[in-house]
């Protein structure tokens, strides 16, 4: 199967084909994603949450992220790769974006990356496309600001700030996004989002118009123990399963009834005579 590209995201948005992305950190998760026909496959920097146990995205360095993106690339044939780039790994100057920002090509077998910002980093966006280097935007509820945005809440709920949404949508794709990621947005500017700016929008809480949607794998299958946002629909419960695994294994062991022979080896007889002899 061919790659996804992101002339493809542009085609898309003109057939309105929806996008779907979803995220994966490791090797078994990539490689089943792919083969369920997902479209782009984002090693976010919530694997700081969720894989490495971090209280938020903002302690996770490149070397995690490279480390977790090389093992997300050597799975998936199909699917867009996207790095995103993690606290401080683009915010401190255009050039320490552009170097950083490659080495998830160069170095961890990504195809783009993704950053957090509206219109302040549309310079950066436009050094890194220039670089070669396809860049997902991502405005609305940004993570990695979460001390200035006072929480994780939805945004862009009063006039102005949707009108600063929208303007930052459009100062990003001219920049030269290939695509924009939406978070926690009332559906109605993301709808706004999505009709008037020429890049493909990927929603995550922000309503069904939006020309993708994007979830955090283990929220999707109920993977993951801690908090899941109300947009996180559960399409299955997969600690409830884990959990009967693991007790099952548990009590077998404490009544000898695992391993069976089915699971156990043998000495050929004639072996084990003179074994015993
Ligand atoms: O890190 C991440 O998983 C993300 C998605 C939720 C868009 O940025
Ligand atoms: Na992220």
């Amino acid at each position: 199967k061919e790659r996804v590209t992101t002339a493809d995201f542009r085609r898309w948005k003109e057939e309105k084909r929806p996008v779907t992305m979803l995220t994966a950190y490791d090797f078994p998760t990539a490689r089943l994603v792919d083969e369920a026909g997902i479209d782009a496959i984002l090693v976010g920097d919530s694997v700081g949450n969720v894989i490495l146990g971090y209280p938020s995205t903002l302690p996770v360095t490149m070397e995690e992220m490279l480390h977790h993106t090389r093992a997300v690339a050597r799975a998936v044939s199909r699917a867009m790769v996207i790095g995103d780039m993690p606290f401080l790994s683009y915010q401190a100057s255009r050039e320490e974006a552009v170097r950083n920002a490659g080495r998830f090509l160069k170095e961890a077998g990504a195809q783009a990356v993704k950053l957090e910002g509206g219109r302040e980093f549309a310079a950066t966006v436009k050094a890194i496309v220039t670089s070669g280097i396809p860049v997902m935007g991502h405005i609305g509820l940004t993570p990695q600001y979460v001390h200035q945005l006072g929480g994780y809440r939805v945004q862009g709920r009063q006039a102005a700030a949707a009108q600063r949404l929208v303007e930052d949508a459009f100062s990003l794709a001219e920049a030269g996004a290939f695509a924009i990621v939406l978070e926690c947005v009332p559906a109605e500017v993301a709808r706004y989002i999505t009709e008037n700016v020429p890049v493909p929008t990927i929603g995550i809480g922000a309503g069904v118009d939006c020309d993708g949607q994007v979830l955090v794998t283990h929220d999707l299958l109920g993977l993951y123990g801690g908090f899941a946002p109300k947009f996180a629909k559960r399409y299955a419960n997969l600690v409830d399963e884990v959990m009967r695994a693991l007790a099952a294994f548990r009590e077998e062991v404490q009544r000898r009834q695992f391993p069976g022979p089915e699971h156990s080896f043998t000495m050929p007889p004639e072996e084990l005579a003179q074994f015993y002899a």
